[in-house]
């Protein structure tokens, strides 16, 4: 299979974006923080945004914009998933999606298990649909973290109603099993509870750790389940507005079905076009790129903690180009981002804001290139040697 090689785009190049990871803070601070890579657009979405940019095509769109099958021609190809069309839906965003299917499958006040540390966003939404969130924090092992499914089945006999799963899970980037997945739906299917995975970071999982969906992990988590994901983390695309909705069997269908209008009107008409440019089989060598340079810098930021800040305690995800970082040997306080932003000029995502797990953590996004990740973790280690 042919690969795309990757570079970032040049730093100057970045500055002139207008997205927030780059006009977030001044030029002297180097921006790691939000999940935005640095990367070209693959040819193929670039090609389609082009074509519209030059016909004025920015309308609305239309009933049927060729999501539904380029999403289930890609889940065949790269994880080997079949997906019934019938079963895909699409919206304006995942959080979108996920907050829209929340509606439906719990009422005002119902208890929503959430696996801490986890995606900032997480919290919020659960309360935008009327839940209370119910922390579960993921059980960390020797080599990594697993979702505590004694702890979950306690949430669930207790009367938790519905799971928002991270899977592939953001912080950690873990990459959940077969075995966890089948478990965790056949718990929720015992207390008739709903699971929503978020699997945005699906596409990009390392070498040795295949995506599973959780949809396809057994017959009883698609009973169970809806998965909500976009190519939007993979592809670089989060303004553009475009997430799919996966019913699990036809009851989640009728429910994806019975959504206001409203729900599908907000995809935004780039976002359906990019979406299904990036699920297209012609973008495969560019994502082919894309993994190689990520499982790079992976090693890269392996190499440069331990020469940088050897105290920092740091297991390279199993997916996607985040990596969740302790640093509270270092004594930099519950929250360190906001200093080492302030005093190395290195902008990290604050490891607080995903649950208290993430006291003394910091997340790097290395979806960046070589040199520029080399440069935020030298800056960062000179502050601990100083
Ligand atoms: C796990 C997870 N879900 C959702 C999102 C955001 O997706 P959207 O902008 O489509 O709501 C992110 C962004 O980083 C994410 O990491």
């Amino acid at each position: 299979m042919s690969v795309i090689p990757l570079q970032a785009l040049p730093l100057d190049q970045l500055r002139q974006r207008s997205s927030t990871k780059w006009q977030k803070y001044p030029p002297e601070v180097l921006p790691l923080f939000v999940a935005e890579t640095d990367y070209a657009l693959a040819p193929a979405i670039t090609d389609v945004l082009t074509r519209a940019v030059l016909l004025g095509d920015t309308g609305y769109t239309p009933p049927d914009p060729g999501v539904r099958e380029a999403f289930v021609e890609f889940s065949r190809r790269r994880f080997a998933w079949e997906v019934d069309p019938a079963h895909v839906f699409w919206t304006g965003d995942v959080m979108m999606g996920v907050v829209e299917i929340l509606r439906r499958v719990i009422d005002p006040g119902d208890r929503v298990v959430v696996m801490t540390p986890v995606y900032p966003p997480f919290f919020d939404t659960v309360e935008e649909a009327g839940g209370v969130v119910e922390r579960v924090p993921l059980a960390r092992t020797a080599t990594g973290w697993e979702i505590d499914l004694p702890a979950v089945e306690v949430a669930l006999a207790g009367g938790a109603r519905a799971v928002l799963l991270c899977n592939p899970h953001n912080p950690t980037g873990t990459v959940h099993t077969r075995e966890s997945l089948a478990a965790l739906a056949e718990i929720a299917a015992r207390f008739d509870a709903t699971v929503i995975s978020d699997e945005i970071h699906g596409p990009l999982g390392h070498a040795g750790h295949t995506f599973l969906p959780f949809l396809d992990a057994s017959p009883t988590a698609a009973e169970v389940g809806y998965a909500v994901t976009s190519a939007s983390k993979t592809y670089n695309l989060a303004g553009l507005k475009c997430a799919v909705m996966v019913a699990g069997g036809p009851a989640q269908a009728k429910v994806l079905r019975s959504l206001p209008d409203e729900v599908e009107w907000r995809t935004g008409l780039f976002g359906a076009m990019a979406n299904v440019a990036a699920y297209s089989a012609e973008s495969d060598a560019w994502l082919d790129g894309l993994l190689a340079a990520l499982g790079e810098n992976r090693r890269l930021l392996a190499d440069l903690l331990a020469e940088h800040l050897p105290e920092a305690r740091f297991l390279p995800p199993d997916a996607g180009f985040l990596a969740w970082v302790d640093v509270s040997a270092y004594g930099w306080g519950d929250n360190p981002a906001p200093r080492i932003r302030r005093e190395a000029k290195v902008a990290l995502h604050h490891g607080p804001l995903f649950g208290e797990e993430g006291v003394g953590h910091v997340r790097i996004n290395f979806g960046c290139s070589p040199e520029l990740l080399t440069e935020a973790v030298r800056r960062v280690g000179s502050l601990a040697s100083s």
